[in-house]
């Protein structure tokens, strides 16, 4: 009888920790799954998106040890120890309300349909936490990944400028 090779993984998703069984078991998770369908199919968090599924549009952005990733592109097996943040992470966990740079996006009409925007505002939040007060610029070369089928980049980037601004004044 064929021996069931079988590993545990964990992942801190939003500050909790899941325990995943990765191995050739029916229940399972197969060692070719990616970050980006266990996030989503697995574990609930269906905010990332899943556009290109190859590493070209950074819809599936999510900040993993303080780096923003592509999830459709990383082996959830290599993520073992991992803090991840989605876009589910930013609001306040315990009123819903929306982090400061999600309500800017709403303020300032900073999208269409909304699918690019989970990976643009995760973009923008990983580099607004390495440099708070960045130059338009800057926003728009940490936004270079990220594409938008609606065109709204121009938007997007307002939205993200509006908020530094923001902080800036105290607000
Ligand atoms: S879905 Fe991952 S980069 Fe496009
Ligand atoms: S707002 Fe539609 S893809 Fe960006």
């Amino acid at each position: 009888m064929k021996e069931r090779l079988q590993r545990i993984i964990s992942l801190r998703v939003n500050g909790r920790t899941y325990e995943l069984s990765v191995g050739d078991g029916l229940t399972d998770m197969p060692e070719s799954e990616t970050l980006a369908d266990t996030l989503r199919d697995r574990l609930g968090f269906t905010g990332l998106k899943i556009g290109c599924n190859q590493g070209a549009c950074g819809c599936c952005t999510v900040i993993m040890n303080g780096k923003p990733i592509t999830s459709c592109m990383t082996l959830t097996m290599d993520c073992d120890g991992g803090d991840i943040t989605t876009i589910e992470g930013l609001a306040d966990a315990a009123t819903g309300e929306l982090s400061g740079l999600q309500q800017a996006f709403l303020d300032n009409c900073g999208y269409q349909c909304g699918f690019c925007i989970p990976g643009i505002i995760m973009t923008a939040q990983a580099l607004l936490d390495h440099n708070p007060d960045p130059t338009e610029e800057e926003v728009r070369e940490a936004l270079a990944g990220n594409y938008c089928r609606c065109g709204t980049h121009y938007t997007a980037v307002e939205s993200i400028m509006a908020y530094v601004e923001q902080r800036r004044n105290g607000k």
